[in-house]
């Protein structure tokens, strides 16, 4: 900097600091504040003879309030640093005790026998509302994807649960029959009762798992094993295949460890592939077989599920498409599925892709990382 524009600088400062958006705030080393600019006013509420000669603590919510000066102690015992120079994601409370996200970079400034700390605050209220309002409509779409596909499943759902009160009411039938004979056969009676109650939690159990699918419940994740929830696909999607001619076969290649996910969103992509596999051996009327194969393996430090089927396969040029929302190529298609699945999986930080198969149809396959893969800046910011 040339010595004009240095003083031009020296003279401005203070407008300067003023016309900055973020917060700038020093403190002592005893963390009083000595100096503050505009912005740091209007973001937390307070009057410049109300926060300056404070402790810088009253700008935090607790469990920041209670340890800061620990923190500040340390590092001026031992130099280590954990905010200090890197910066950090924090909450900050107003006067009004409103909490609110913030970004915090914090330089230390050594002085004349004294360590001063510029701070500057990012207010991230508004990126943070953002970030929620996308991860909301994302919800939002993968629960109307879910009930798409319940909508494509409905005549092998109600197919499902015909069968078990067809057979209700046959054991029903049989049961009056035999009350109606003069001797009372109990063993007989109790039988086809029992029987009557099992047909009864079947239909109920194909009813709860629909329920359990569509539920209103994304965004909680949990460690999963994912040859259990593959077990459940499987219940899930059994009578659409068999509806189809097609037979399922899954295999897990040990040992899986568990995956941190939704299960809920997860299994919805494992239904999408499944149920498009179903679709596209049954365009070729399973000529080259009614074989879909599942299955679940190791693969760099994740877990990769993949359905292979034996239908028409992907042409070249549809490659850049079928993952585009509305591309579909049936005639009562949405075209969503494969768009929601790879929102899904890009949202846990995995991958999902296709490859042609050597011989016909093509193997879809998605990869989630184990959780130590990811990155817990949520830990990171309750050491202070
Ligand atoms: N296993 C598959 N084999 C062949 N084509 C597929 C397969 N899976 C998906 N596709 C193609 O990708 C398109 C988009 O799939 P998707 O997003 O699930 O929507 P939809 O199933 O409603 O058509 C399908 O219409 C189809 O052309
Ligand atoms: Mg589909």
């Amino acid at each position: 900097m040339d010595k004009t524009a240095r003083q031009w600088l020296q003279d401005n400062a203070i407008s300067v600091l003023d016309a900055v958006v973020d917060a700038i705030i020093t403190i002592d080393s005893g963390g009083h504040i000595l100096s503050a600019n505009q912005s740091t006013f209007d973001m937390f509420g307070y009057r410049e003879s109300e926060l300056l000669g404070q402790q810088i603590s009253v700008l935090m919510p607790e469990p920041y309030r209670s340890s800061h000066q620990a923190f500040v102690d340390r590092y001026l015992e031992t130099g280590n640093a954990t905010i200090i120079g890197i910066g950090r994601e924090l909450t900050a409370v107003t006067s009004a005790g409103t909490e609110f996200p913030i970004y915090l970079a914090i330089k230390a400034l050594p002085g004349d026998g004294e360590t001063y700390f510029t701070g500057i605050v990012r207010d991230l209220s508004l990126q943070k509302a953002s970030e929620l309002a996308i991860a909301e409509q994302r919800e939002h779409l993968a629960r109307v994807g879910r009930l798409s596909t319940m909508g494509e499943m409905t005549a092998s759902i109600a197919h499902e649960i015909n069968q078990p009160l067809t057979a209700i009411a046959m054991y029903a039938q049989a049961s009056i029959k035999l009350l109606q004979r003069p001797n009372l056969d109990r063993d007989k009676l109790s039988g086809a009762l029992q029987k009557l109650n099992t047909q009864a939690l079947r239909a109920g159990s194909v009813i709860e798992r629909i329920q359990r699918f569509v539920r209103n419940e994304g965004g909680q994740r949990e460690m999963v094993d994912m040859p259990e929830l593959l077990a459940e696909l499987q219940h899930l999607a059994a009578g659409d295949a068999r509806a189809h001619g097609i037979e399922v076969v899954y295999s897990v290649s040990e040992p899986v460890a568990k995956v941190f996910c939704d299960p809920v969103q997860i299994q919805q992509v494992a239904l999408n592939l499944l149920r498009n596999a179903i679709d596209a051996m049954d365009d070729v009327n399973c000529s080259n077989g009614n074989r879909i194969d599942v299955a679940v393996a190791e693969e760099r430090s994740g877990v990769s599920v993949t359905v292979a089927d034996v239908g028409p396969g992907i042409e070249d040029d549809q490659q850049d498409l079928v993952f585009g929302a509305f591309h579909s190529t049936k005639s009562d298609g949405m075209g969503m599925g494969l768009s929601i699945c790879r929102s899904i999986i890009r949202d846990h930080s995995g991958e999902l892709d296709y490859e042609n198969n050597v011989g016909p149809g093509v193997t879809f396959r998605f990869w989630l990382p184990y959780a130590d893969d990811l990155d817990y800046s949520d830990d990171a910011a309750s050491e202070g």
